[in-house]
């Protein structure tokens, strides 16, 4: 390691590093940087140093080695440690992995089908308030729309009338994310501390209904009320609340975000359009856990979307002792930071990257592994991914199957804050097209 190089540093500030360039635009700088410097590169917030990689067998390693080179380090951030605690996503080592042993049998393949009634169930009745014609913000209503059918799914609850009060307080907490800046070690910002408590009022009323309330049904919730560790000691609130809150945030916006970037795209891309048109048409209403097979179109489209908008755009690690990566030095401490926008636009794996084109899809497998991982990797891949398909699946098949959306042509940004959401929101026309 001693005689090893360290990878290329971009001109930087002595002081901030590369915070001004992030800050101004955060994947545009990376992108750049990443195509200007090569496969590994330092980047510098502030006085904490970052390498960037972006080359497919080295992400794969990195991911691949969490828990015994890496570690997560997310909750040494402020605003992920408040909002999500020592949850599934945040938390590390031995107790990380007791928590996923408990909760990975709820997504377990068998149990992620028997969702799919009620993702079928709470599609239909957002649908069925939607009018020719009408305008309509799409991101809104496809992250009140995922939030029911998770809340529903894990937890038994149906959260309908709370929906639309906890998609402004994640908004909220999501903003202060956004803003903050990275060098001020001060107080969090009174607008996020304020979402996070009305986001915990929900949490805490769903844990306390179910306490006072038991079911004989094994939703996630009586499942982590039931566990004991080692000592025979259950769960304290404090944990169980993160649990839930992880899942409650990390089930719905991304799956909402990817939707939304998948039909802003298909309401440019008629000829795209058409085919899940055809495809949702020959099936039969309801649709049929049978036939998610025959929806190949669909599932294409959504994972072309999120090629291109990763609903989660960038992850990081942080080395555990001292390593070499592609041929370069890793001092214990330094950050890794995998960036599913950089890596997915990449020409040397995905040719004319920036063209929205479903249809690549059919020769999956011919791009190295980890060139594509919206869902991360390793031990840590995303415990809802397979769930995560299905519903993105089921819902955009319901929606191609009747409706056409045109989009109003108001212009949509990528938003890169924890996830990567379409800012200032998808408006559309909606326009039916007869079952
Ligand atoms: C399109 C939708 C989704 C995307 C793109 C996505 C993406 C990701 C990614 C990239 C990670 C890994 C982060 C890291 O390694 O640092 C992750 C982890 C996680 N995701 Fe998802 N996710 C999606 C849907 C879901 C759903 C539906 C659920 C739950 C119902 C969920 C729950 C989680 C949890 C709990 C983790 C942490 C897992 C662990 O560390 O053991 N996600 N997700």
């Amino acid at each position: 390691m001693r005689d090893l190089p360290f990878p290329p540093l971009p001109p930087a500030d002595p002081q901030h590093g590369h915070l001004g360039q992030l800050r101004a635009d955060r994947l545009g700088f990376l992108t750049e940087t990443a195509h200007t410097y090569g496969d590994v590169v330092q980047i510098h917030f502030g006085e904490a140093v970052s390498y960037l990689v972006n080359r497919p067998d080295l992400i794969e390693k990195v991911l691949l080695h969490t828990n015994t080179h890496f570690i997560k380090g997310y909750s040494d951030d402020p605003i992920l440690r408040t909002l999500l605690g020592n949850g599934l996503l945040n938390s590390e080592g031995s107790f990380w992995l007791r928590q996923r042993r408990l909760i990975q049998p709820t997504f377990h393949r068998n149990r992620i089908a028997s969702y799919q009634q009620i993702m079928v169930d709470y599609t239909e009745r957002a649908l069925s308030e939607w009018r020719d014609g009408q305008r309509l913000e799409l991101h809104g209503v496809l992250m009140q729309l995922t939030l029911e059918i998770v809340a529903k799914a894990l937890f038994g609850e149906d959260l309908r009338d709370k929906s639309q009060g906890i998609g402004e307080a994640l908004t909220a907490a999501l903003k202060a994310f956004f803003d903050r800046d990275e060098e001020d070690d001060g107080e969090l910002p009174e607008g996020f501390l304020k979402a996070v408590a009305s986001l915990d009022a929900v949490v805490y009323e769903l844990i306390e209904r179910r306490r006072s309330q038991p079911t004989s049904q094994s939703d996630l919730i009586s499942v982590l009320l039931g566990a004991r560790d080692d000592e025979g000691q259950t769960m304290t609130d404090q944990q169980l609340r993160d649990e839930v809150m992880t899942l409650l945030l990390a089930g719905h916006e991304t799956t909402a975000n990817a939707l939304s970037w998948a039909w802003l795209l298909i309401s440019q891309h008629p000829a795209v359009w058409e085919g899940m048109h055809r495809e949702a048409k020959a099936l039969a209403q309801p649709l049929q856990a049978a036939e998610l097979s025959q929806l190949s179109c669909c599932e294409s489209v959504l994972k072309e979307a999120m090629r291109l908008y990763p609903p989660v755009w960038a992850f990081s690690r942080v080395a555990k002792e001292d390593l070499e990566l592609g041929g370069f030095a890793l001092p214990a401490g330094t950050g890794v930071l995998l960036s599913q926008w950089v890596t997915h636009r990449d020409p040397r794996y995905f040719p004319e990257p920036l063209a929205f084109r479903p249809e690549r899809w059919q020769a999956e497998g011919s791009w190295p592994r980890h060139a594509y991982f919206p869902f991360g990797g390793g031990p840590r891949l995303c415990i809802g991914n397979n769930f995560a398909m299905l519903e993105g699946t089921l819902i955009s098949a319901r929606i191609a199957r009747e409706w056409r959306l045109r989009w109003t042509g108001e212009e949509v940004t990528p938003l890169p804050a924890i996830t990567l959401r379409p800012f200032p929101g998808v408006w559309v026309t909606l326009e039916r097209v007869g079952a």
